[in-house]
């Protein structure tokens, strides 16, 4: 059991549980669980417990506000609650059904560089020995897709490559880090005020500032510091602190990645960078990616 300031299972009195104020849509392997748990360090913020899939499961939607609402922990009056779902972000039902809930609602997207973010996700769906008609998006399939063989045991170069040696772009890690083709759908139901986009790379390499920023977005007092995070050699990420205990990421976020050869790396980002230029122009910020 985690210690009990970790923990959100505790019902204070005089808390209730409310609908979130605030979501975090995505991106999947871009940090959204480290995220989660940093703003979890700020007395104001509440987390659910795991990935809730309120509004990208039609079956979860099916069973209406209420059983969302008792998806969320309790919380002392002008605390924020704050769920994560990262399907949310790739879904197109979402946006519209998030507006629906509460049109008002706060978002956070936290994104990586984009061929780190597809090797991470190879890197998952590998360890989970994923088959390719899993790890494929009909949606974003395209004529130039080979019948798909099994993914499991294949090399990152043979799934994100096409015979002919362009970027399959059917291959759901990279369909995913199209981050424009996504982005779009949220643009077109949200002001872009209401998005805060979280750069996922400089939350690793040093968290604060990017605390800071969402601390401001949300409205909250600055109050996650330096004196929240220690840097763990071992797992080669910062670890968080509160004033009762430490906390690392399980093993299964920071994982050692494979090695890529380097003229894929350079295929992949010279594909990506065309669609992150689009996506800068989409969010009106230079992430400031390799190109
Ligand atoms: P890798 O495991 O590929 O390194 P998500 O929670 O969205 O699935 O994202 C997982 C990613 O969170 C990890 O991808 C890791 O790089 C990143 N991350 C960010 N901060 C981290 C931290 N403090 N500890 C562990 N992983 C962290």
């Amino acid at each position: 059991t985690p210690p009990l300031l970790f923990s959100n299972k505790v019902h204070f009195p005089r808390t209730s549980r409310h609908l979130p104020q605030a979501i975090i849509i995505g991106v999947r392997k871009c940090g959204t669980r480290a995220l989660l748990e940093m703003l979890f360090l700020h007395p104001q913020i509440q987390k659910a417990a795991g990935e809730v899939h309120f509004f990208d499961r039609d079956d979860n939607y099916g069973k209406g506000l209420e059983w969302y609402r008792r998806k969320m922990p309790y919380s002392f009056k002008g605390q924020i609650t704050i769920e994560k779902s990262p399907s949310y972000f790739v879904t197109p039902e979402v946006p519209e059904r998030i507006r629906a809930m509460n049109a008002s609602v706060k978002l956070l997207l936290i994104v990586r560089e984009p061929v780190t973010r597809t090797i991470s996700d190879y890197t998952q769906l590998r360890s989970h020995g994923s088959t390719a008609s899993s790890a494929t998006s009909s949606a974003t399939s395209s004529s130039k897709t080979p019948p798909q063989q099994p993914s499991f045991g294949r090399s990152f170069e043979d799934l994100v490559l096409l015979p002919d040696g362009s970027i399959n772009e059917s291959y759901r890690p990279v369909a995913i880090s199209l981050y424009h083709t996504h982005m779009h759908r949220w643009l077109e139901v949200f002001s872009r005020s209401q998005i805060l986009v979280v750069n996922g790379d400089q939350l690793i390499e040093d968290p604060v500032p990017q605390l800071r920023r969402i601390e401001e977005f949300l409205g909250i007092e600055p109050r996650i510091g330096r004196q929240n995070f220690y840097f763990n050699h071992t797992k080669g990420f910062y670890c968080l602190r509160n004033e009762t205990a430490d906390k690392c990421l399980r093993e299964s976020k920071g994982r050692r990645h494979p090695r890529v050869s380097p003229v894929v790396v350079t295929k992949l980002r010279r594909f990506f960078n065309e669609h992150n230029q689009r996506f800068y122009e989409l969010v009106g910020e230079d992430l400031g990616w390799p190109e």
